[in-house]
C-alpha cells in the first residue's frame, strides 16, 4: 500500500556555470513549467506534484533545453540549484516514496512509473546506461530492491535507482 506524496515547490533557481545560463522561478503560474500527470500549480502560484491519490506521478520540467557541455565530448559544466518544498504525507507514519530533482535528455520521462520508480524510470529500463538520466532523490520509503538505506535519504541516481551515492539522512518533521 502506497499513499502518495503531496509536494510543494515554491521556489527553484538553477545556473549552469561556464556557459552561463540561469534561470529562477519566485513562484510559479500556469504555462511556465511543462507539467504532466498530477502535477498542476495552486492559484497561489505553488507547484504540486502529487496529491494523496495512490500510485500516481507528477512531472514539471523547466520548458527549455539547458546546455550542459559545450561539445559532444567536452567536459560537463557545474551547475548549482536551490529549491525549496515540502512533503505532506496522508498518514504520518506511512508516506509515498518521494521528490527527484532531475536532469534529462527530453521532458517528460515516457514510459516512467510512480511508487518506488519515483516517476524516473521502470523495470526495464531501470539501471540502463543509455538513459542518461541524472537525479537527486529525496527519498521517504525504504525500498530494498533499490538497496535503500533507510525510509529518508538522499541520494545520487545514475540512470537508476539503485543511488551511487547514498549521503545523509533527514529527519521527517511529523505534521
Ligand atoms: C487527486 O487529483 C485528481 C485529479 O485532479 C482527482 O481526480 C483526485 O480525486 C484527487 N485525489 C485526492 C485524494 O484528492
Ligand atoms: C569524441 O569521442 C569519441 C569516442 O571516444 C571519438 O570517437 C570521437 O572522435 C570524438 N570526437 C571529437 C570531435 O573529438
Ligand atoms: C520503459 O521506459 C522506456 C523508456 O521510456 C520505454 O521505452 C519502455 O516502453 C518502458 N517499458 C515499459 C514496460 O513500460
Ligand atoms: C538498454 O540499453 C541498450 C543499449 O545499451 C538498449 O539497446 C536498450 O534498448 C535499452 N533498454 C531499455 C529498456 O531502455
Ligand atoms: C559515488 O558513486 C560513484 C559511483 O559508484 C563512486 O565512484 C564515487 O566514489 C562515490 N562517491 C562518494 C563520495 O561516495
Amino acid at each position: 500500500m502506497f499513499f502518495k506524496i503531496l509536494a510543494l515547490v515554491s521556489l527553484l533557481a538553477v545556473s549552469a556555470y561556464g556557459q552561463g545560463t540561469s534561470f529562477v522561478y519566485n513562484g510559479f503560474t500556469l504555462g511556465k513549467l511543462s507539467l504532466d500527470g498530477m502535477a498542476w500549480v495552486t492559484h497561489d502560484g505553488l507547484l504540486k506534484l502529487t496529491n494523496d491519490s495512490r500510485m500516481e506521478k507528477g512531472h514539471a520540467f523547466h520548458p527549455d533545453p539547458v546546455q550542459f557541455k559545450n561539445s559532444p565530448n567536452g567536459s560537463v559544466f557545474s551547475f548549482s540549484t536551490t529549491f525549496v518544498f515540502a512533503i505532506r504525507a496522508q498518514y504520518p507514519t506511512l508516506s509515498g516514496h518521494g521528490i527527484v530533482f532531475v536532469v534529462a535528455p527530453r521532458r517528460g520521462l515516457p514510459g516512467s512509473l510512480p511508487g518506488q520508480y519515483l516517476g524516473m524510470f521502470n523495470e526495464t529500463n531501470n539501471g540502463n546506461s543509455t538513459n542518461h538520466v541524472f537525479g537527486v532523490e529525496l527519498d521517504t520509503l525504504l525500498s530494498s530492491e533499490f538497496r535503500d538505506i533507510n525510509d529518508n535519504h538522499v541520494g545520487i541516481d545514475l540512470n537508476g535507482l539503485t543511488s551511487a551515492n547514498k549521503t545523509c539522512t533527514y529527519k521527517v518533521n511529523k505534521w
